[in-house]
């Protein structure tokens, strides 16, 4: 048996968004969200599920931040919802501050240090009539929304990230019509990417002048994209294609401050340039201080042509629902790893791969360390009489990704620190309330939560400062 301890200061924490576990959505001035309007649209969210109630934590709020300090949580992730804070894009609603302000207080009455995402996808519905990501405008609402929630927090919060997973928002959302707003079109997919990445840039500054000594950052998801066949060139070229709109989209304008020319190439003729104005890119380039990476799992991915492949066209003649923009024809296919609930490959050493890379070829240049802002599992829990879990399987999911992130450390990685996904059970998106990810169960009926093994696991992780495996 090996110890892996961490070095001094790593910090450990647990994550979380606002739509997937608050509910209380009509409460208190909160209006509606994009997510809202999609759980309405049939078909879109597994049996329907929507956010209305999720964990009720909107309510059971202080109860939940004293569950996360008898479990030793250092810091909390958490993001606020631009819905309640500004449901109609007009005025700020006082009540959806107070309740962050709140949470921040408690979380501070714990001693844990809160982590604040801005955005995890949640845009008011009043902006997507107005184009949503895809309208340029929106970039400038999201730095006046960034500037309200500085102007409540910024006196006790001092971690910001701007954005949570900006591929989400933008390529699944707006071109691979899964998320919200649904949408199946790869020119507003890569409006919608730019959009972003400019509100991150100009928030980004924005807040350096409000708060010059806090650590300001994004927080990106990741895919380690192996070819199937690493002699076919076909296979190489669609791993090539993956890990660009995937990694290199967002990563290449924050730390070059440039669109990767291959990318851009892939790009060609799908509109990608008309969204880019004179000074956008030097903007986006704004320094950041730190690096928040989701990984989940990695792939491999084949780009031959297969009988079984037939792109989705609409009756308007447009793709349907594919974020793969410019490369759909590019398959992920089944190595025959051993996966989640979710048939998420499990692949601990990708997460090591990862890391190193983007501390060499992104943020240790830039001199910035690397946090694993969200990492975790899906695992088909199976509760006792009492509730408890014993998910052996998610232990070793985290314990072998934290041996991972020691691996990468020991490689030179700057990391410093892991942030489990997700404190609780809670609306995962597409896939609903069918799909548990918690560290914490929650009986959705009686809304009563209950620690599971791998939150008895982390806690001891944390106070240990280390894994053993
Ligand atoms: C990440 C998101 O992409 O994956 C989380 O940031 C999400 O919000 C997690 O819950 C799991 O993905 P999914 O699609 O199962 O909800």
């Amino acid at each position: 048996m090996t110890t892996y301890t961490f070095p001094e200061g790593f910090l450990w924490g647990s994550a979380t968004a606002a739509f997937q576990i608050e509910g209380a959505v009509h409460e208190d001035g909160r209006r509606d969200s994009i997510w809202d309007v999609f759980c309405r649209e049939p078909g879109a969210v597994a049996n329907g599920d929507d956010g209305t109630v999720a964990c009720d934590h909107y309510h059971r709020m202080p109860d939940d931040v004293a569950l996360m300090s008898e479990l030793g949580l250092q810091s909390y992730r958490f993001s606020t919802s631009w819905a309640r804070v500004r449901p109609d894009d007009d005025q700020f609603n006082p009540a959806g501050l107070d309740f962050y302000s709140r949470l921040v207080d408690e979380l501070l009455g714990h001693g844990i240090t809160p982590w604040v995402t801005l955005y995890h996808w949640d845009l008011p519905a009043a902006l997507q009539s107005n184009g949503g990501w895809t309208n340029r405008d929106t970039a400038y609402r999201f730095v006046e929304y960034a500037e309200a929630m500085h102007g409540a927090l910024g006196d006790r919060v001092n971690i910001w990230t701007t954005l949570n997973e900006p591929w989400c928002s933008s390529f699944l959302s707006y071109a691979g019509g899964e998320h919200a707003p649904g949408h199946a079109d790869r020119r507003e997919g890569l409006h919608a990417g730019h959009h972003l990445l400019l509100a991150h840039g100009m928030a980004t500054a924005r807040l350096r002048e409000l708060a010059p000594s806090a650590t300001l950052g994004i927080t990106t998801n990741h895919t380690v994209a192996d070819p199937l066949d690493p002699s076919s060139p076909t296979d190489v070229d669609a791993a090539r294609r993956i890990d660009g709109m995937f990694n290199r989209f967002f990563l290449d304008p924050i730390f070059r401050g440039a669109y990767p020319a291959d990318v851009l190439e892939d790009l060609a003729g799908l509109g990608l340039e008309d969204a880019i104005q004179p000074g956008d890119m030097e903007i986006i380039a704004t320094p950041i201080d730190v690096l928040g990476v989701n990984y989940y799992h990695g792939e491999a991915v084949t780009g031959t042509p297969s009988s079984d492949y037939a792109p989705v066209v609409g009756p308007d003649g447009r793709l349907r629902g594919n974020p793969n923009i410019g490369s759909e024809w590019v398959r992920s296919v089944s190595r025959g790893l051993p996966v989640t609930d979710q048939d998420w490959e499990i692949q601990p050493e990708g997460l090591t791969r990862l890391l190193v890379r983007l501390h060499e070829e992104y943020t240790g240049p830039a001199g910035i360390p690397l946090y694993v802002t969200e990492n975790g599992a899906a695992m088909p829990d199976v509760a006792d009489e009492e509730g408890f879990v014993d998910d052996q399987d998610r232990v070793a999911f985290v314990r072998d990704h934290l041996v991972a992130v020691h691996d990468a450390i020991s490689h030179g990685a700057d990391v410093r620190g892991y942030f489990v996904w997700s404190f609780m059970d809670n609306f995962e998106w597409a896939w609903g309330y069918d799909k548990r990810f918690g560290i914490v169960r929650v009986d959705y009926e009686t809304q009563h939560r209950t620690p599971k093994a791998s939150a008895l696991f982390f806690r001891d992780a944390a106070s240990e400062n280390c894994v053993r495996g």
